[in-house]
């Protein structure tokens, strides 16, 4: 009886609990045909279980957002496989979408990393679509209402940047102007889209769990406005840049940014239990990533909890970090592999159209995970 009764709870939570991440599966290439946004292709994505019903709607009405979140769900994956790259869960299953293994679905540390992920991709590709004016509810950010910060103040700030003012800093003025990434309407949209589903109608556990992963999105959506830094542009005679014109910006290094801070945040992600009525505790900070299930140590294979195992992966023979064989074989040892290589080297350019190589052998050597 017990045991029916927990596979049946488990049921459903795997039910509703891929809900918002679903649309991940836009950045499939298979998807790009989808193009362009048309009332069937929303409903399409709808039948095919990667919108919602109110994502579709959301689609159906404001077709110009889905090209920003196409690009998001392709940045998701790449961001979160890139981070993960050398771990023992390397977020390879997020390309399951929208079939989502028991990982991604129960609640655990990686999947509130995915859903923080996710919201800030979007976020930042709806801001850049705000930007680009390709977007009917948005545009530029309104400039800040406070004073651009003081010349001197500004030459600090800009160490880190790739504009530097050199002495003129002093002496040039400063006005709010370009046009600065106007986060704020594209969390506005990105929540709007992203929460379109509701939480599921029954069983607290479910609904705690929908609580928690409405928390770690708005945690991505905040590590975007968290991104925005000040960017400038000179103007004057001949670069002299007597005058500049300063906004808010995202850069151009993309969501990866949004990415390195939430990957901080998983480390120091916190647990939370439910509370009667299904609500989040009120102590946990906006920023924080919360989840409500142990992750397995993603040692050996186990289908029931989304782990793949580190069999055959490659390790790395002499770091003590994740990718070390050590930690990342999880003590079943390595084998080391020496490949010779062959390639082309010592090239000479002996006449028009003619270069002349010697063949060098290397040997490399590779770690995998017994
Ligand atoms: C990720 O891990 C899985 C399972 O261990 C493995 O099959 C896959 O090759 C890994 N991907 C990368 C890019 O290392
Ligand atoms: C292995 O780790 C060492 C030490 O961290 C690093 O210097 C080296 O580049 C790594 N090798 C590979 C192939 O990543």
């Amino acid at each position: 009886m017990r045991r029916t009764k927990c596979c049946l709870l488990l049921f459903v939570l795997l039910i509703h609990n891929g809900c918002c991440i679903k649309w991940l599966a836009l950045g499939h290439s298979s998807n790009e045909i989808q193009q362009p946004w048309t009332r069937e292709a929303c409903t399409g994505l709808r039948s095919a279980g990667i919108l919602e019903r109110k994502q579709a709607r959301a689609c159906r009405a404001a077709p110009e957002v889905m090209p920003s979140l196409v690009q998001a769900a392709i940045d998701t994956s790449a961001v979160c496989q890139h981070s993960f790259r050398n771990r023992r869960w390397n977020c390879s299953n997020i390309e399951r979408a929208p079939d989502y293994t028991p990982e991604l679905l129960t609640g655990t540390r990686e999947q509130a990393f995915v859903y923080a992920m996710s919201a800030a991709a979007a976020v930042w590709r709806l801001a850049r679509g705000c930007a680009l004016g390709s977007l009917a509810s948005c545009s530029c950010a309104t400039p800040p209402r406070r004073e651009p910060p003081s010349p001197s103040a500004l030459t600090s700030a800009f160490s880190a940047s790739s504009i530097t003012f050199g002495g003129l800093a002093s002496r040039s003025s400063f006005k709010w102007g370009g046009c600065g990434d106007d986060v704020r309407s594209a969390s506005r949209i990105a929540k709007r889209f992203l929460q379109g589903a509701s939480p599921p109608a029954f069983g607290s556990t479910g609904k705690f769990l929908h609580a928690v992963n409405m928390h770690n999105h708005r945690a991505g959506r905040r590590a975007v406005e968290q991104s925005l830094s000040l960017e400038c542009k000179c103007h004057g005679v001949s670069g002299s840049c007597s005058v500049r014109t300063c906004w808010r910006g995202l850069g151009s290094s993309g969501p990866a940014v949004a990415g390195a801070r939430l990957l901080r945040r998983y480390a120091t992600a916190a647990e939370v239990r439910p509370r009667s009525g299904g609500r989040l505790p009120p102590l946990y900070h906006h920023d924080n990533l919360l989840y409500t299930t142990k992750s397995p140590d993603y040692c050996s294979p186990d289908k029931n909890r989304g782990s793949l195992g580190t069999i055959g992966r490659q390790c790395n023979g002499s770091s003590s970090g994740y990718e070390g064989c050590e930690y990342l074989c999880c003590g079943r040892g390595h084998v080391t592999k020496t490949e010779e290589i062959l390639e082309r080297c010592e090239c000479k350019y002996i006449s028009c159209c003619y270069v002349k190589c010697k063949t060098c052998r290397s040997i490399v050597k590779t770690y995998e995970c017994n």
